[in-house]
């Protein structure tokens, strides 16, 4: 699958891979959540975009700057060519995104209320899921000092993307209550999750999300980094913790933030930024969207 330029040479390699998941997100804003039985009228019409978290990380991290490149499926249908040229015009690198043959795409429902919280519901599409040897095949063919991968993929892809990755710096990031093996934390360079995330794998709440970010790197992998929505990010290393707050915006949709925390992340990451630094941009970026 390499891909030539017009003269000749291949492209650069990509700094930042990102294994996961691409699908569609209808959005519809409501003024408050439907009781059961009753209809609740959006406030304004649905709008159809490329989403999935990965995706979304993959066009973060391109928009911060690093040559990124997706591991991921789609249908063959018409959404599926939707999204690679949603990627593309991110200036994603789609050589391995793959369109399945009679498969559909993925179907997010996304309800935003008036507080800017989010309620989400995914129709993953089965035939659309990474498997082991497309994993194992896309890391020998590319090489990235960053590679970010959603935890939740079929078991055997995420032990294929542990074991066949080449990167510096492995991140992972997870969505809530997936059982997490202790084996696959210990692999990771750097594990990120949310406040909700981290209640569910500590088995309890932290208000401090700080205590949570320093019990989840007693978990095994060298940096534990938990977000917080308004109050930032904590990140905890074996020697030190610390909390990186958030500017006080005025929140209009918190969709995608964690996405924009990660992709920025990576990115900077990828291109040498220490840690700290690297933290605190995710936040900018991240605060950012959920304003505009
Ligand atoms: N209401 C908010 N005000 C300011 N920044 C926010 C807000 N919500 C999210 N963010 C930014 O986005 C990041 C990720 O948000 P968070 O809500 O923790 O993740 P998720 O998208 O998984 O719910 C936060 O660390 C923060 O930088
Ligand atoms: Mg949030």
């Amino acid at each position: 699958m390499t891909d030539h330029q017009p003269d000749g040479t291949s492209p650069p390699p990509p700094q930042v891979i990102v294994v996961g998941r691409a699908n569609i997100d209808i959005t519809v804003r409501i003024p408050r959540r439907p009781q059961p039985g009753r209809t609740t009228f959006a406030s304004a019409p649905a709008t159809t975009t490329a989403g999935g978290k990965s995706l979304n990380q993959a066009r973060a991290a391109a928009g911060a700057g690093a040559r990124t490149t997706l591991v991921a499926n789609a249908g063959t249908d018409e959404w599926g060519t939707f999204l690679r040229r949603a990627l593309t015009d991110a200036g994603v690198d789609v050589s391995h995104f793959q369109l399945i043959p009679s498969a559909p795409t993925g179907v997010a429902i996304v309800e935003v209320t008036p507080d800017a919280e989010n309620h989400i519901v995914l129709a993953l599409s089965p035939a659309t899921e990474l498997t082991a040897d497309q994993v194992r095949d896309a890391l020998r063919r590319l090489h990235a000092p960053t590679v970010l991968t959603q935890l939740d993929l079929p078991p055997d892809a995420v032990d294929a993307v542990i074991q066949h990755h080449r990167a510096e710096t492995l991140i992972g990031n997870l969505v809530p209550h997936a059982a997490l093996g202790s084996a696959v934390l210990a692999a990771l360079d750097l594990f990120v999750c949310n406040e909700h995330e981290a209640a569910a794998i500590l088995g309890r709440h932290h208000a401090d999300p700080t205590i949570a970010a320093q019990e989840l790197c007693g978990l095994g992998p060298r940096v534990a980094v938990v977000t917080a929505g308004a109050r930032g990010a904590a990140y905890s290393t074996a020697e030190h913790i610390k909390l990186v707050p958030a500017p006080h915006v005025h929140a209009i949709d918190t969709t995608g933030a964690g996405d924009q925390f990660l992709g920025t992340l990576a990115a900077r990451l990828a291109q040498n930024t220490p840690l700290g630094h690297a933290v605190a941009d995710a936040v900018s970026a991240a605060t950012a969207v959920v304003r505009a």
